[in-house]
């Protein structure tokens, strides 16, 4: 950590004890289960269907008995059906692209964008912000809700916002030379984009206003922290959220413990399953991730699968529990040659070679009805031929011992590589 002071500020939601958050869990659940049934279609069927009741749930537990939801429900009910509130009650809609078919929409009340703001506010507050900080925020704007939410949270905890959203790299550091804000909230594959602009405008970032980094929306592992740690001297946190949950703020990392990130509990319950038999697992085993809000009005969400595969854990900094870092989408799982592999699996073993860069890019072909992942990374400034070679020798051997498969390697110059403005894009599949 960096040699700051970073004694926590707590609101009310986070002092309360366990017993104390698990009586308000519980009372949340129950409304919000009521709320759900009362008020969709989709619920009022999905429960009856599953032989369940909102009258059923007495204890936390019980709620294993209802059913899931999924991404391919709320598409189905494209664009307003899953809302439980008239739409004059609806104040801001949102909606993520995916990469087919139609957007998943969502929806917030008055009330929900203010308990969003509090979950954000609340998140920049765990990462060692405060209010008076300036905050830079190039997390996109639009239907996107990184960058709006990011900004309305930022803007209750009582700091001064600068929405610069994603995009136009030379100017994000131009604004920061500028503006000096002490706080970035951007994806982590951006604020490596901003890193090299930094490098080619012949600054040092290690010298910038920046005290803090709030990165999320894609994976990334405890490497690519350091990487980013190091290069600004800066805190590096996790901050998690999804549309359907309600956005940015679903859970951040502490920056006092910096050990995985913790649930914002009083709004969202979270569970792990066993993806393939939806069967809940104890504390502390790997599994997909779900939730159940418990406060949100406009659409509140059951048993969401959110695909993100981790593990729940209990509290370190907050009474609240924490999830391990999310090592993976299991929809960015590639099967190859019959094993599973996570992209992040490779970033860990390429940033473990001082020659190579974190920008890289995986890409999938099949040759011969074989699977063949090719992986295509950047080698940093000035290396020579034989360090080159000795990289590459070295990532094919680590990839091959650490992870079980054999790759090709491509090491291509500095720049090489596309760059995002957002989520990064670490596969490209050809099969
Ligand atoms: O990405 C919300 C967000 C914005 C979170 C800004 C954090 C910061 P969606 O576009 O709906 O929402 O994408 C949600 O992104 O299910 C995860 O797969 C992934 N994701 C989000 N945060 C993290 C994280 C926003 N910290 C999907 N680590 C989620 C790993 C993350 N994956």
């Amino acid at each position: 950590m960096q040699d700051r002071n970073y004694a926590p500020l707590l609101d009310e939601g986070e002092k309360l004890s366990r017993d104390a958050l698990a009586a308000l869990q519980l009372r949340r659940l129950q409304w919000s289960l009521r709320h759900a049934f009362e008020n969709s279609a989709h619920y009022r069927d999905a429960f009856k269907a599953a032989g369940v009741h909102p009258d059923d749930l007495t204890s936390l537990s019980d709620l294993a008995n209802f059913p899931f939801t999924a991404k391919d429900d709320l598409r189905q009910a494209y664009p307003f059906d899953f809302f439980c509130v008239p739409m004059d009650r609806v104040q801001r809609i949102h909606a993520s692209s995916g990469t087919t078919g139609k957007p998943t929409v969502v929806g917030y009340t008055k009330k929900d964008i203010e308990t969003w703001a509090s979950v954000v506010a609340r998140s920049i507050r765990a990462a060692g912000g405060r209010p008076g900080m300036k905050v830079h925020i190039a997390y996109g704007y639009g239907l996107f809700t990184g960058g709006l939410g990011a900004h309305y949270g930022a803007e209750q905890l009582g700091c001064t916002v600068i929405p610069m959203s994603g995009g136009q790299t030379e100017k994000q550091v131009q604004l920061i030379e500028d503006f000096k804000p002490d706080i970035i909230m951007v994806t982590p594959s951006y604020m490596l984009a901003i890193l090299d602009e930094f490098t080619r405008q012949g600054l040092d970032p290690r010298a910038s206003s920046l005290k803090i980094g709030i990165f999320g929306a894609e994976p990334w592992t405890e490497a690519m922290r350091k990487e980013i740690e190091d290069a600004f001297a800066i805190d590096a946190v996790d901050i998690y959220g999804l549309s359907e949950v309600m956005g940015p703020g679903v859970a951040n990392e502490c920056v006092e413990t910096k050990d995985g990130i913790t649930i914002w509990e009083d709004h969202f319950y979270p569970e792990i399953i066993d993806p393939a038999t939806g069967m809940v697992l104890p504390e502390g085993e790997l599994g997909e991730l779900v939730f159940t809000s418990l406060t949100k009005e406009a659409m509140p969400i059951i048993r969401y699968r959110t695909r993100d595969l981790t593990r729940l854990l209990p509290g370190t900094a907050r009474t609240m529990r924490r999830m391990e870092k999310i090592s993976a989408r299991s929809d960015d799982m590639l099967i190859i040659r019959g094993v599973n592999v996570f992209p992040t699996q490779f970033e860990e073993q390429i940033l473990k070679i001082d020659a190579l860069s974190p920008h890289y890019i995986l890409e999938v072909t099949r040759p011969d009805r074989m699977d063949l992942v090719k992986v295509i990374v950047e080698h940093r400034d000035g290396v020579n031929s034989d360090a080159l070679k000795e990289a590459q020798q070295s990532l094919q051997h680590h990839i091959k011992t650490m992870i079980g498969i054999s790759t090709a390697i491509d090491i291509v110059a500095p720049g090489d590589v596309d760059r995002s403005t957002g989520k990064a894009q670490r596969i490209k599949d050809l099969r």
